[in-house]
């Protein structure tokens, strides 16, 4: 999720890409760099820390000096703690070279460059790309064939942009799975991870697609795909540029709802053996032993992500047998909690800096093995515990979480594998069923996205609604409160998730005519029953009822419910995660309906470093 951009033209190529990384911050904000040529050489500046960092180290620099080429980087950790030496751009001999994405086989690549005698000044995945790009150049490759080389030994999802101190007049390009798009005017050319970066310059676009090559320079852009040359449209763009830094979306959070798919894919690829059937968890070195050994898995979070952590207690259950446990994290840190060496304490947290969260981990530190799920790589929650697996959902800007919480829960489906597998209790063929599953999850979010016309209809229907009671048994129960969770957070509309069972203890008692009931529906043969029940007692209090379900064409459903979303099923394990998209579409709408200020909601914070 990192913010990357490039520049040929008259301009200082100093001013006009880092005035880009600072349109692009909100991807990444751990470092920052960039490479200029100039005077015969390419000279390169990295800071730590935001980009303030580094515009203090090029003060003085040849700002205002015109013409020039150069690339900057914005970064986002996914290999390698955020540091000066691991920030961008990568140099290996007479290239510099930044990358978004994640490069799967670089240990393997980087063992064999080293065997080479290549030295490494990093811990990224990036670099091994900017080693193999010299290497091919030096061996008098053509710059576009280098890319072309480096890009076939790669596996992963990469956007690079390098320069070539032998040829600066062009950036080349390699794009997969991570988006580029290059800007053109007839003085100057641009590449960036987003439009925004540099759309005070151009408003004309070529959006490249996966696995296109391209070496631009100003007045051709040459872009090839599996071997063939083609053209790209030239796309003119009209937005203005708040709403080009938000994607073309109205909020953040719409747009990290409709992130989801890739973030997901993110969050898993890299980390499936699929001919095995097993989970491989570079972060996580407990051994067998030490996983035979736990006797209770503590869960501990805030927020969604305790949300999360209930989740996570049905997958651990499920498939580990081992006792599971959740808790606020609040509540945790001020209990006198039983914590033994066989306990595996995890913690569960988008930033890595909520201070409960943190607080909570400090008392199980040292006395068991401790573990992370988080989505910011150096964080203080990911540099205190021993076993960390990180989300990659890139920087969640909307205070209201939405694509952390669905990754969490694939890094948590991925732990209780990894951990059912290595204890023997998930068999081959479950294994490999789940994992599968899991490489359709993307499409089955698209396909929940396309709900979005459907909830737009329904927010109109309720959105006045003083009240709304969210409904789920098993795995939807906690969905339910995480939808209830995203109603009251950015509609200050009461909401109250609870256990569909639980109702006729209480809640019961608010039904009448104006109370929206939103019921999140898995279709399962021990449930669907029982939940089908409690809908008849909200209907005959004339309770207005809102279905989520992954059950098709069920009339009985329909019958009773004003509304009905169906969406697709892929199995119990990943049907929450799916079921989890048209409550945060439907909070969404109602808030945008009532005016509120859906990506700053009044009194809340992203990251809660105080108690
Ligand atoms: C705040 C945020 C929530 C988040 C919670 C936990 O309350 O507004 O969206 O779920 O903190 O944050 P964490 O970063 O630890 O996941």
């Amino acid at each position: 999720m990192c913010g990357i951009v490039g520049y040929i033209g008259d301009n200082s190529a100093l001013d006009v890409v880092v005035s880009g990384l600072e349109k692009l911050e909100y991807r990444g904000y751990d470092s920052a760099g960039v490479a200029i040529y100039e005077d015969g050489g390419i000279h390169v500046y990295r800071a730590l820390g935001k980009l303030a960092e580094l515009k203090k180290q090029l003060k003085g620099e040849s700002k205002g000096k015109s013409g020039g080429i150069g690339i900057g980087h914005t970064r986002w950790a996914t290999h390698g703690k955020p540091s000066e030496n691991n920030a961008h751009p990568h140099t290996a001999g007479r290239v510099s070279l930044i990358h978004n994405g994640i490069v799967e086989n670089y240990i393997e690549l980087r063992d064999e460059l080293k065997a080479e005698g290549c030295q490494f000044s990093s811990e990224t995945d990036t670099e091994i790309a900017a080693h193999l790009l010299n290497k091919y150049l030096e061996e008098g490759n053509e710059p576009f064939e280098a890319i072309r080389m480096t890009c076939d030994r790669l596996r992963g999802s990469y956007a690079f942009l390098a320069i070539d101190s032998q040829h600066p007049d062009r950036i080349l390009v390699a794009k997969n799975a991570t988006p580029i798009v290059v800007g053109i005017s007839d003085t100057e050319v641009f590449v960036a991870s987003d439009i925004p970066a540099v759309l005070g310059h151009t408003r004309d676009f070529l959006i490249l697609e996966d696995g296109d090559f391209a070496e631009v320079k100003i007045g051709s852009v040459r872009i090839e795909n599996n071997g063939e040359p083609v053209e790209r449209p030239v796309e003119h763009i009209t937005w203005d540029p708040v709403t080009a830094q938000k994607g073309g979306y109205k909020h953040y959070m719409l747009k990290e709802i409709h992130e989801q798919p890739m973030v997901i894919g993110e969050t898993f690829r890299g980390r499936l053996n699929i001919e095995e059937a097993r989970i491989h968890l570079g972060d996580v070195s407990l051994t067998q032993d030490d996983i035979q050994r736990i006797d209770r898995i503590v869960l501990a979070a805030c927020g969604t992500a305790w949300h999360s952590c209930l989740v996570a207690k049905f997958y651990i259950e499920m498939l580990t047998g081992i006792p599971c446990e959740v808790d606020y994290a609040s509540e945790f840190r001020y209990r006198t909690p039983v914590i033994t060496e066989n306990s595996l304490m995890a913690v569960v947290s988008q930033s890595g800096e909520t201070a409960d969260t943190l607080a909570a981990l400090e008392v199980a530190s040292g006395k068991c093995h401790t573990l992370a799920i988080c989505n910011v790589l150096g964080s203080s929650i990911a540099r205190k515990v021993d076993h960390c697996i990180f989300t990659q959902a890139g920087p969640e800007i909307s205070v209201a979480s939405t694509k952390a919480f669905t990754t969490q829960l694939v890094g948590s489906l991925l732990l209780a594998l990894h951990i059912g597998e290595q204890r023997g209790e998930v068999p081959l063929e479950k294994r490999s069923k789940i994992i599968s599953d899991l490489v359709h999850l993307p499409s089955a979010i698209e396909a929940a996205l396309e709900s979005e016309e459907q909830i737009k209809q329904i927010a109109k229907k309720f959105h006045s609604a003083q009240d709304f009671l969210y409904l789920g048994r098993g795995t939807c129960y906690p969905i339910a409160l995480e939808g209830a969770l995203k109603l009251k957070e950015i509609s200050y509309i009461h909401a109250e998730g609870y256990p569909a069972g639980e109702m006729k203890h209480g809640p019961i008692a608010l039904i009448d005519e104006k109370m929206p009931v939103v019921v999140v529906l898995q279709k399962s043969d021990l449930l669907f029953e029982k939940s089908l029940s409690n809908l008849r007692e909200v209907h005959s209090r004339e309770g207005r009822i809102i279905a989520i379900t992954d059950i098709q064409g069920h009339q009985e459903l329909h019958d009773l419910c004003d509304d009905v979303v169906e969406l697709p099923y892929l199995s119990e394990e990943l049907s929450p995660l799916v079921l989890t998209v048209p409550l945060q579409l439907l909070a969404y709408y109602v808030a945008v309906l009532n005016g509120t200020d859906v990506d700053l909601p009044r009194n809340l914070a992203k990251s809660v470093t105080v108690e």
